[in-house]
């Protein structure tokens, strides 16, 4: 199991290796820096998918799934991408479904009403439980746990958040109920003002987190 943390502000920003439909998208961004963060972040995902298939990373194909979750067409390695802010997630597994998101912490959100909108009344309760200047690291935890999953399931958006319940604690992330086995969860410490989080399709032995561009 590899996480690459990529930061995309030193990621080469390389048009020449995406496909049509990735630059058309790139294109449809109204502000430079957003449309360069997404170049970067998919020119390196295709450097880094390319780095294991031995494929070369403008020839890699993808398929989208139903409800967005891109995979590659030749199967064999599954993976995901996050990105927010001058961070980008790459995950990959052999073998098994992988999902992961990443946040850059914000105070200027309405935490309350999105818990009791989209979280379960315990993870809410949970939240509300923190004080003030923990409960934004918190809800992020929150988020992110329950995106990595709903990612790595491939519905997305599309499932309903309250379905199934995570833990908030920083020490452990553990799917709390709604969730069958195999799945885990598992924080990601990639910085102190960001909040990431993985889903697993399986119980990996260990997570391997490595930083692109490579020193
Ligand atoms: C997938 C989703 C959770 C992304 O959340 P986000 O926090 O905004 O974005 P992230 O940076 O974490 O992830 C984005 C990446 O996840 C991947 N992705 C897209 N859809 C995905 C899905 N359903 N499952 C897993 N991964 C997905 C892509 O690589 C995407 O990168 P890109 O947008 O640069 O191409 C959200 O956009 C979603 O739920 N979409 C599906 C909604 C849907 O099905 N709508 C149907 C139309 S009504």
């Amino acid at each position: 199991m590899h996480v690459w943390v990529v930061d995309l502000a030193s990621a080469p920003s390389t048009p020449g290796v995406l496909s049509p439909s990735e630059l058309a998208r790139a294109a449809r961004f109204r502000f430079a820096q957003d449309r360069r963060r997404f170049i970067a972040s998919h020119a390196t995902l295709r450097q880094i998918l390319a780095a294991y298939t031995g494929v070369l990373p403008a020839s890699l194909e993808f398929i989208t799934l139903p409800h967005g979750k891109p995979a590659l067409v030749s199967g064999g390695l599954q993976f995901n991408l996050s990105h927010s802010g001058d961070l980008a997630l790459v995950a990959l597994a052999a073998g098994c479904e992988v999902g992961v998101d990443i946040e850059r912490l914000r105070a200027q959100v309405e935490m309350e009403a999105i818990a009791r909108r989209f979280f379960s009344p315990s993870e809410t309760e949970a939240l509300l439980a923190y004080p003030e200047p923990e409960r934004a690291p918190a809800f992020f935890r929150c988020w992110t746990r329950k995106e990595a999953y709903v990612k790595a399931l491939g519905g997305g958006l599309t499932i309903s958040l309250s379905s199934f319940v995570v833990s908030l604690e920083p020490a452990r992330a553990k799917l709390l109920s709604g969730v069958e086995a195999p799945w885990t969860l598992h924080s990601i410490d990639v910085h102190p003002a960001y909040s990431a989080a993985l889903a697993v399709a399986c119980d990996p032995a260990e997570i391997s987190l490595r930083r692109w561009p490579p020193r």
